[in-house]
């Protein structure tokens, strides 16, 4: 008897899908180390999850997905991990390039990559050319990416327009500061997904995630499975987002 692999959309509620997810992928050295392997195999193996997830993602229809990859602090790990993490980067788009291409996805960078490796800028040019104009899924990543950088990098640029005078400080609202963010004109994410255990965000997307919800996992990132990201759906669509209001029910009365 042949048993068909059930569609993964079949155990989601498709009605209340989040639009953008986002997720700090971290644990790769310590899924080495419980190993006894060296960090680098823990960086291969995440590349693996990486490309795992993303299929998924295809196949949920996700509008955007956004990954942390190379946080602006991650610069301070030793020569060699970081020369790795680079090598692996560049081999991870030269490879896949062509399947994401194919499914329509459309590749962007969050973060300065112009300080990056000569190789790396060159495969993420490479790479943002021939998807831009796509229009499946956008497939974020982070690479030399910091929230705080991120938002001073914003206040720079509004500053030099107030200084010309073609802003005026009243109309620099909420939506107008967004718009020099690296996330302009995408949706918030809805779920922020961590992988192995900490609570915390690690200066990532801080303007982005203001109400987004957190789902954290024990799972170290070359572990986590197609099952677990849709068990953090499934979970998200349990959860009642507020937005800081109330939910009313039909009388009016709130369900508190
Ligand atoms: C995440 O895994 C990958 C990057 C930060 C580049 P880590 O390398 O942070 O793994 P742990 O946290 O040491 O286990
Ligand atoms: C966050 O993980 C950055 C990435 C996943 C790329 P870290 O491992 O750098 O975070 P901390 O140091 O535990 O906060
Ligand atoms: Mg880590």
């Amino acid at each position: 008897m042949v048993i068909e692999k059930k569609d993964i959309t079949e155990t989601v509620n498709n009605m209340n899908m989040p639009k953008h997810i986002a997720i700090i992928m971290d644990g790769n050295g310590r899924w080495a180390k419980k190993k006894l392997m060296p960090r680098t195999m823990g960086h291969r193996a995440g590349m693996s999850a990486l490309k795992r997830i993303v299929q998924a993602c295809v196949k949920l229809n996700l509008p955007v997905l956004t990954v942390f990859a190379f946080s602006t602090e991650n610069w301070k790990r030793p020569k060699d991990e970081v020369d790795y993490l680079m090598k692996i980067l560049v081999e991870f788009v030269n490879k896949e390039l062509t399947e994401l291409h194919e499914q329509n996805i459309r590749i962007n960078v969050l973060g300065d990559y112009y300080c990056l490796p000569r190789q790396c800028q060159d495969a993420i040019d490479k790479a943002l050319i021939l998807t831009t104009n796509n229009t499946g899924m956008i497939f974020n990543i982070a690479l030399n990416y910091g929230a705080r950088a991120e938002i001073i990098k914003a206040v720079r640029e509004i500053a030099v327009l107030v200084k010309e005078e073609k802003v005026l400080p009243k109309d620099i609202d909420e939506s107008f500061f967004s718009n020099f963010l690296f996330t302009r004109e995408m949706p918030d994410p809805d779920l922020l997904i961590r992988t192995a255990g900490e609570m915390r965000i690690s200066n990532f997307l801080l303007w982005q995630i203001a109400y987004s919800e957190l789902w954290i996992t024990d799972k170290l990132w070359p572990d986590f499975s197609e099952e677990d990201l849709l068990q953090a759906i499934r979970d998200y669509q349990r959860r009642e987002r507020r937005f800081g209001g109330l939910i009313l029910d039909k009388e009016g009365d709130n369900n508190a």
